[in-house]
């Protein structure tokens, strides 16, 4: 309704309100909530690997026992036994780092958000992969920025397109700002940019004065690999890390963190402060009590073998009910990125699947330009194995009937309203933008 004449507020709105609109996909995802639909179309991390009897013994500690610092108002940098334990976390990734470095945050999410506001004015670029993560778009549209996505293969993002796009950004006047990259299993490719790629773009962005925001929720979730070297420990003045606990841990705690170069860090403290005084301190401290009392990397690996499982539950149904399409074999994460049939537009097939009960991501909704109609994003993190496999086998029979239906009536199907790829009016539904 925002933005239409049955609302008694439009006209109010800011100027970078108006880019914020719900989809006709949005209303969609209502249904696919509902448990008789499979749905791989949500970024939620499975909880039933937490061992919840010693979760919650560290809760009752922080209550029982810290009720003096974790029910306090803290500081906007961050609680420092949190920093400390980050400190330790961020070796995992080859950065060796002080707490006095590390800034805390509420979710990487706002991490995001927090660095627009200090870095992007509208109308200057942010430099993107192809696909990008949908959450990361919707903060840049937020602050007005002029995304820009880039050629990106199994590798990674292709460093010459970075040269060439910043150059010619720069002719036509607008200011670079930042080149976004999801390092590790990438939300929604699922791909990791390789060592060779890692290092080009750092030396890119330092020699065309680019920051380099690197987004690394998903290190730790690598099926059979340890994770590669942060692109951070390879020139900390010109890339910013973000960090999260959502995928190893817990999202509903909402604790990330951030390493930014001095002055950044700086100002991103005082946005912090502006934004919400302090990150939680029970999230920071119920984490950071987590991380020493637990044995909490056996925990990860336990992780990793359920998301592998169910990597493989997908990628067996994949390859057994829709070898027409292709699909990355991700190597860890949560994500893999179907192309599907020729002619088939997974905006405008996203209906008539929920009708068959499977529900998933469109590939538009992780593009601000017009592509990715014919991907769709498939998550297997949350379903059991088998609900995997029967959402794969439904999705399978919506795509048989939809080319059916395409070989009976052609183009005509296509002026289906939900086959628009505006922009900014792309899927970005309420529990799904992860
Ligand atoms: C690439 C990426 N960045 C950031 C986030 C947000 O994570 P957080 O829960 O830490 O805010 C997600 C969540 O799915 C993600 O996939």
């Amino acid at each position: 309704m925002a933005g239409t004449r049955l609302d008694r507020w439009h006209g109010a709105y800011s100027r970078r309100a108006s880019g914020m609109t719900a989809s006709a996909i949005r209303a969609l995802f209502a249904v696919a909530n509902r448990p008789e639909v499979v749905s791989l179309a949500g970024g939620m991390p499975t909880l039933e690997a937490l061992p919840l009897d010693d979760v919650a013994e560290v809760a009752a500690r922080c209550v029982r026992d810290d009720y003096a610092a974790s029910l306090q108002y803290g500081s906007a940098q961050g609680d420092p036994v949190a920093r400390e334990q980050v400190t330790d976390v961020m070796r995992d990734v080859a950065v060796s780092c002080h707490p006095d470095e590390v800034v805390m945050t509420t979710g990487s999410q706002h991490a995001l958000d927090l660095l627009t506001r200090i870095m992007v004015d509208p109308g200057d670029v942010v430099l993107v992969e192809s696909p990008s993560y949908v959450g990361a778009l919707g903060v840049f549209r937020s602050y007005e920025a002029a995304i820009v996505h880039l050629p990106t293969d199994h590798a990674g993002l292709d460093p010459e397109a970075v040269v060439t796009a910043v150059r010619r950004e720069r002719d036509r006047g607008r200011r670079v700002k930042a080149l976004y990259v999801v390092p590790h299993h990438q939300n929604p490719s699922g791909g990791t940019t390789s060592i060779e790629r890692r290092q080009r773009l750092v030396e890119l962005c330092r020699e065309e004065r680019v920051l380099l925001v690197e987004d690394d929720p998903y290190a730790h979730l690598g099926f059979s690999s340890d994770p590669l070297p942060a692109m951070q420990s390879m020139d900390p003045e010109t890339v910013v890390y973000l960090g999260s606990f959502s995928k190893t841990f817990a999202p509903g705690l909402r604790v990330g963190w951030v390493l930014a170069p001095t002055a950044i860090r700086a100002k991103l403290v005082l946005a912090a402060e502006a934004s919400v005084l302090c990150p939680s301190a029970f999230g920071q401290r119920f984490v950071a009590s987590y991380l020493a009392s637990t044995d909490w990397r056996s925990r990860v690996k336990v992780l990793r073998e359920v998301y592998r499982e169910r990597r493989d539950a997908m990628l067996e149904a994949l390859d057994r009910y829709l070898p027409a399409a292709s699909y990355t074999r991700p190597a860890g994460g949560f994500f893999t990125w179907v192309d599907l049939p020729d002619g088939i537009d997974g905006a405008a097939m996203l209906p008539r699947a929920v009708q068959g009960r499977v529900a998933y991501v469109p590939g538009t909704a992780f593009f601000d330009d017009d592509q990715g109609g014919s991907h769709v994003r498939l998550s297997f993190c949350f379903p059991p194995p088998e609900r995997i496999t029967e959402g794969v086998r439904r999705l399978a029979a919506v795509v048989d009937s939809e080319l059916e239906l395409r070989e009976a009536f052609g183009d005509a199907l296509t002026d289906s309203p939900l086959a628009t790829h505006e922009h900014g009016n792309v899927d970005r539904p309420p529990t799904d933008t992860t």
